[in-house]
């Protein structure tokens, strides 16, 4: 039997539950939050929907109770406060540093081999803060960002391309920040089209901008920050690893002088499977793309300074 555990039952918690459950990625899915019923009331509704549906997955709530998530495969952390708009997600580090170590400790007390996938944020940072704190080997603790990042690249390329963006494939590394993450244009391609043949230079340099800032446009259009892109984008995440399916996504992932960088936690592509990382894959980047990775690096171990001076590690 498959259990996944979702931390967090709001709305990018909920939502990834959701994608879970109706996709069968896992036989059990497992809800928790601190709020009374929340969780309960959540997955109540969507098991009436299995039928509606059509799909054979179990989804439970449980309000705190870390007995019911035992054994889960994949525990994925959503807990936290989101950004409002205005605010970049490096400012929720003070109130949901503490917050995602305890959570995080408590749910790997009943499943110790549990892998565990980060979302909340900043999530480079908190992934980080996992990495450190929990004592797990790095290959079971994965930041989502990248797939998120990469979802929001492909929608953008294919309105510029006027295509399906099923059709596109793009993906974006460094950190997962409005001024740090890397849309790779230059390896971005159409049905295998690369797409700088496609779009003029200005063209695609639009694309990337709003890629970046991909998360802050629907934070100002929602008044909170998205979740059904984040809560899917998760749920991918989770299934290459429950079904093995050994996909290449662009996670948060601690490096060991792949990219020239150690001791971080930052967004690179990796191959995901039952064993959580099981290869970081290492592109050729050109001179600029160097740069712009090692500038990202610095910012995210900027951030990540920040859980000394506030006493989390
Ligand atoms: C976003 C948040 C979830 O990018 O980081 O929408």
């Amino acid at each position: 039997m498959s259990k996944v555990t979702v931390i967090g039952a709001g709305n990018v918690g909920a939502t990834c539950a959701n994608v879970l459950a109706f996709n069968e990625v896992a036989d059990e899915v497992v809800m928790l939050d601190v709020k009374e019923g929340v969780s309960e009331g959540k997955a109540m509704d969507m098991m009436q929907t299995a039928q509606l549906l059509g799909f054979d997955s179990t989804l439970v709530g449980c309000t705190n109770d870390y007995a019911k998530t035992a054994n889960s495969d994949v525990i994925v952390i959503t807990s936290g406060i989101p950004r409002k708009p205005g605010m970049t997600r490096e400012e929720l580090i003070g109130v949901n540093a503490g917050i995602v170590k305890s959570v995080a400790e408590s749910a790997l007390k009943y499943s110790p081999n549990a892998i565990v996938v980060v979302i909340s944020n900043p999530m480079d940072t908190m992934t980080y803060l996992a990495l450190k704190s929990l004592g797990l080997p790095k290959n079971r603790i994965i930041g989502m960002g990248g797939a998120l990042d990469s979802s929001r690249f492909k929608y953008y390329l294919s309105q510029a391309l006027g295509c399906n963006a099923n059709e596109v494939e793009g993906m974006v590394i460094g950190g997962h920040g409005d001024t740090t993450m890397i849309p790779l244009a230059r390896l971005a391609t159409y049905k295998g089209i690369p797409v700088t043949q496609l779009l003029s230079k200005e063209k695609l340099e639009e694309v990337v901008k709003a890629t970046m800032v991909g998360g802050a446009t629907l934070t100002g259009l929602l008044g909170t920050s998205a979740w059904y892109a984040p809560g899917a984008a998760g749920a991918l995440v989770v299934e290459s690893i429950i079904h093995n399916q050994k996909k290449m996504i662009p996670c948060s992932v601690a490096l060991e002088g792949e990219y020239g960088e150690s001791d971080i936690c930052i967004g690179v592509p990796v191959i995901l499977g039952k064993n959580g990382i099981e290869k970081v894959v290492s592109l050729e980047l050109n001179a600029e793309e160097k740069e712009l990775f090692a500038k990202s690096a610095a910012a995210v171990r900027g951030t990540n300074a920040v859980l000394k001076e506030i006493n989390v590690l």
